[in-house]
């Protein structure tokens, strides 16, 4: 039995409904009616402007049945039905997250305890657009990485694994780009070099938020691939310093490259990026592009530094890695903003191919939800 109360002002009315609670304003409700004057039928766009809604809206009457809240709002006289399911899903009136740092409910940080347990999709599975790519994308949404195994040995693969979530991201550096690897004996200590694990091209603005890179040849023994979580690395920091933590959510870095002709790119943003309610979300960090930091004062240079330094011990720290190899026909995707990767580095002689590209969260996120969405309307048929 669901029941409503309006407050003595008629600004708000209090929701009772399956054993929970929850206060709506007067000129929220009205905003996010779906009658068909407000919401396009089809699409769902709003159809009006807030300056289309009178400033002292007020809540005239309210009843509620088993499925529906009716209320009319004064002094338009409108009457509008609320779904109770919707109104309760998309409530408002709960305690904010008050720690610095909080993290979604789909995402989860990892160590190298994910090692046994890393998102992998079979190219052909994940191909059929099924269960496979959703259940893919569901783990790559809470991790932030998933590998792709058996797809084709051929030049743009790459693509094809781009293609079943999103569209390529394509920059100076071309549509994707070519990271060749002849490793000898004589030269070993120049190729054989390892890679600080890092995040890509911090210096655009917006960075790309999705990395593809696929292998199409691995004779040289070693060169692994390697990832850390950039969130999990983060809450440690804060977990161990707060004071570390603060300072570098709350100065801006500067990232550039500027290694080519007509190329000048330049960023202005924190390496522990927070949404203005400490939200974490995202992580931008790579030595070779950091700029001169002059964002930061001068009496908090220092911690800086030091904070600067410990993540970056941190994300050096074993216990925080996974480690795999890619064979041919192998590639992984990472979340950009939030998971850092890096190349271990060669023990033997040989060669390594892989390409990589750019692509962006904004294609993946749609075609997960959009897949769940309709896995739900299913279920409900
Ligand atoms: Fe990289």
């Amino acid at each position: 039995m669901s029941e409503v109360l309006i407050d003595p002002q008629a600004q708000f009315l209090t929701l009772n409904t399956a054993g929970k609670s929850a206060r709506f304003h007067a000129v929220w409700l009205r905003d996010n009616a779906w009658d068909e004057d407000t919401r396009a039928p089809g699409n769902g766009q709003r159809l009006i402007a807030l300056r289309d809604i009178p400033a002292g809206t007020q809540i005239g009457a309210a009843s509620v049945d088993a499925t529906h809240l009716e209320v009319r709002f004064e002094p338009e006289g409108k009457t509008v039905r609320f779904d109770l399911n919707w109104l309760m899903e998309n409530s408002y009136d709960h305690p904010v997250p008050t720690q610095r740092g909080w993290l979604g409910p789909r995402i989860q940080p990892w160590h190298s305890d994910l090692m046994g347990d890393v998102p992998v999709g079979d190219f052909a599975e994940l191909s059929k657009r099924g269960v496979a790519l959703r259940d893919w994308l569901g783990k790559v949404t809470k991790y932030g990485f998933g590998k792709v195994v058996n797809g084709p040995v051929e030049d743009g693969a790459l693509f094809k694994v781009a293609g079943l979530f999103g569209f390529v991201r394509e920059t100076n550096y071309g549509r994707h780009f070519e990271v060749r690897t002849e490793v000898n004996p004589t030269n070993l200590a120049f190729t054989g070099l390892g890679l600080q694990a890092h995040t890509d091209n911090p210096y655009r603005d917006p960075v790309p938020s999705l990395q593809v890179l696929y292998c199409l040849e691995s004779s040289a023994a070693g060169g692994e691939n390697m990832v850390v979580d950039g969130f999990a690395a983060a809450l440690r920091l804060r977990d161990e310093n707060e004071n570390y933590f603060n300072v570098l959510a709350d100065h801006c870095a500067r990232f550039e490259y500027a290694g080519e002709e007509d190329v000048c790119l330049t960023s202005r943003r924190p390496m522990i990026e927070l949404a203005p309610d400490g939200e974490l979300v995202g992580v931008r960090f790579n030595n070779r592009s950091l700029a001169a930091v002059t964002d930061v004062p001068f009496d908090k240079m220092a911690d800086y530094y030091a904070a600067y330094r410990r993540l970056g011990e941190i994300i050096d720290d074993e216990a925080m890695e996974v480690t795999f190899r890619l064979n041919p026909g192998e590639g992984f995707i990472v979340d950009n903003t939030r998971v850092l990767h890096a190349r271990k580095g060669y023990s033997g002689e040989g060669t390594r191919w892989l390409q990589g590209c750019y692509s962006d969260k904004d294609g993946l996120r749609s075609t997960y939800d959009a897949m769940i969405r309709s896995a739900q309307k299913e279920a409900a048929e």
